[in-house]
């Protein structure tokens, strides 16, 4: 008997979702990596609790923020971190930019391994750096190609790496194994490795994904409970980094960007998540596996012109559309048009992106069997 039920959904309507907003009456939105589930009760009751006192000034990160993410990966991950490591942040996104912005000289390339979350491009190219792209081989749930990795971190101008760990949309969690090549290359070519771990929480039940810093000290892991347990808004996450050296340098740069210091709800929410989130997070990780089979089977079935990636993690399905549609901008504004299911397009995500959509399964199943219901009358009116 479960606990939550997951097939309830907020009403996320005019409550300024990004997801939500703006919508047609019929309109499906399983784009942004958002979920639409009730949060862990205890979030919300450490919010509430917060909100009574009547000032809203500026608040110190307690160690117990710190400690309640050592207790969750040490429980969740067999992890130990060490909570003299850690650093707030506000964000995993404003981490890597500031990190890139002080550590990384101006011009010099970043690689990463795409496709890949988007967001990663727009900072390497604000901070006035270059996006060195290692493109994954799109065989066996795609593959790292080290040969051209191993040439991308031997060229000096290249000087950082950001590892998506597990990959978002691709959904691969990397083996101790490949991450252990990664991290003997780029201490071999000194390449500073930074790993974006925000979906680690997110594994299909039976799956347990690596930390960067299960394999080497000598890299940034970024890590948030906003992801998991739904409260990207509450502005949460630490870098971690066992290196004292690299540590300084980076919390110098978060003071001088303003990102290091938490908002009101940020520590509470977050220890609530870490603390009482266990159960929550193994039904809700169940829940997406029930959607994402749904999905696939239905695919293989009905769709065959389509190809599912078999993803081990992350709520978000990458789907390859090539055999009907080489242009994946005009197939998802069409999409929407013709039947309001809105999801994500490929082409954003970098070379290898084009020709695939990514959709978004951290929803109910109802809304999951009425959005391949959708994709099956589209596809079947272009075909
Ligand atoms: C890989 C990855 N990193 C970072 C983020 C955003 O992190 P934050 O909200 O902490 O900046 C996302 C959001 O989708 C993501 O997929």
């Amino acid at each position: 008997m479960n606990k939550y039920n997951f097939d309830e959904l907020v009403n996320r309507k005019n409550t300024g979702s990004y997801k939500w907003n703006l919508l047609k009456e019929d309109e499906l939105p399983m784009w942004v990596a958002d979920m639409d589930f009730h949060v862990l009760p205890e979030i919300k009751e450490a919010i509430l609790k917060r909100v009574e006192v009547d000032a809203f000034g500026y608040v110190e990160c307690p160690e117990e923020y710190f400690e309640s993410y050592k207790n969750w990966f040490k429980r969740n991950h067999d992890l130990d971190l060490d909570t003299r490591c850690m650093a707030f942040s506000i964000g995993v996104v404003a981490s890597i930019d500031s990190i890139l912005k002080h550590l990384v000289p101006p011009h010099s390339g970043v690689i990463i391994q795409s496709p890949v979350y988007h967001v990663f491009y727009h900072c390497i190219e604000n901070n006035g750096h270059v996006v060195k792209e290692n493109r994954l081989i799109d065989k066996d749930n795609y593959q790292i190609d080290f040969d051209n990795l191993e040439s991308l971190l031997s060229d000096e101008n290249n000087k950082a790496m950001i590892l998506c760990n597990p990959h978002n949309p691709i959904g691969r969690i990397w083996s101790k194994e490949e991450l252990k090549r990664i991290v003997d290359l780029c201490e071999k070519y000194d390449v500073l490795l930074i790993s974006d771990e925000i979906h680690c929480d997110i594994t299909e039940p039976g799956y347990k994904y690596n930390s960067i810093l299960s394999v080497t000290d000598n890299a940034i892991a970024l890590f948030a409970p906003t992801k998991a347990f739904n409260i990207a808004s509450i502005k949460s996450s630490i870098a971690v980094c066992p290196d004292e050296a690299i540590k300084v340098k980076f919390l110098k740069g978060f003071g001088m960007d303003d990102i290091g210091e938490p908002n009101y709800i940020a520590s509470p929410a977050t220890i609530a998540a870490f603390t009482y989130g266990d159960e929550w997070n193994k039904e809700m990780r169940e829940y997406i596996y029930n959607n994402k089979k749904y999905v696939v089977d239905f695919i293989n079935k009905e769709l065959p012109m389509l190809k599912v990636t078999d993803i081990k993690a992350t709520y978000l399905l990458w789907v390859d559309i090539s055999k009907v549609s080489n242009n994946s901008e005009a197939f998802i504004r069409h999409l929407r048009r013709q039947t309001g299911l809105f999801v994500s397009c490929g082409k954003q995500f970098g070379s290898g992106g084009e020709g695939h959509i990514r959709i978004n399964l951290a929803t109910s199943f109802a809304n999951v069997k009425d959005a391949c219901e959708r994709l099956k009358q589209y596809i079947l009116s272009i075909i």
